[in-house]
């Protein structure tokens, strides 16, 4: 596509308005964040087929445990079954799967299945698929401090740093895209993020698809990055 002038390496998505998407159409909450896990296999359709390289998605933040039980079960529930329904296909189209966040704290069957998909994805050389679960920013950052300290490392340079976090070894998101119309980074990569282009479309995250996804390429091949430069 002509006007695809240059695309991201790593998109960051903030999937956002499950809840109002199903509010909008008399429907429960649970229903919203059962068509959110379809847009995110829709995403990482559109990540293979533009070449993005990582895809970076928030689905659940070291906040949402303040949700009611049966939301946050649900929601794990949903988690569980998209990786044990879909995990072969998404082996076989060569993804790469990681976590970003304390899963120690996830129900241990959804552990295994993650643990066991990130085993099998390992060799692949397809899109990182980079899952944020019980994850913060500000947690990342803390526990990166605490392991550096756990080294005995006096002084660390970034690069040090960087290599403590989630990330290590990913390029840092050039586009963070936050769905719903809020514009807040709720706590999503924040080290990571020092330079992203950020885009707040309007749309809620189960409405997600591929037109929505040129739309955010085209905007992104618009900006202007800087870095600090003239
Ligand atoms: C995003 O949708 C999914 C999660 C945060 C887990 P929300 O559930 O936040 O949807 P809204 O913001 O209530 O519409
Ligand atoms: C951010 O969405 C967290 C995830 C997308 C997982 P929230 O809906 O939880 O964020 P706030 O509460 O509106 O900031
Ligand atoms: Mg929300």
């Amino acid at each position: 596509m002509k006007k695809l002038s240059k695309l991201p390496r790593h998109i960051g998505v903030i999937l956002d308005g499950n809840g109002r998407w199903a509010k909008k159409r008399g429907l429960e909450r649970l229903s919203g964040h059962e068509e959110g896990a379809k847009a995110i296999e829709r995403l990482l359709s559109c990540a293979k087929k533009y070449h993005i390289e990582v895809i970076s998605v928030f689905a659940f933040s070291t906040e949402n445990w303040k949700r009611s039980k049966q939301e946050v079960d649900g929601i794990f529930e949903i988690l569980k079954n998209l990786i044990n329904e879909k995990g072969d296909s998404f082996v076989e189209n060569g993804f790469v799967l990681r976590v970003m966040g304390d899963v120690s704290k996830l129900d241990l069957e959804l552990q295994a299945s993650i643990k066991n998909l990130i085993e099998r994805t390992k060799k692949n050389r397809g899109v990182v698929f980079n899952l944020g679960l019980n994850y913060g920013g500000r947690a990342e950052i803390v526990r990166a401090t605490n392991l550096a300290l756990e080294k005995n490392l006096k002084t660390v340079s970034e690069k040090d740093f960087e290599e403590l976090l989630y990330t290590n070894g990913l390029p840092d998101p050039d586009f963070i895209i936050r769905t719903s119309g809020e514009m807040r980074l709720s706590n999503f990569m924040l080290w990571q993020a020092a330079y992203s282009e950020l885009y707040f479309p309007k749309f809620f995250w189960p409405s997600f698809n591929e037109r929505k996804f040129v739309k955010c390429l085209i905007e992104y091949s618009k900006r202007n990055r800087r870095f600090g430069n003239v």
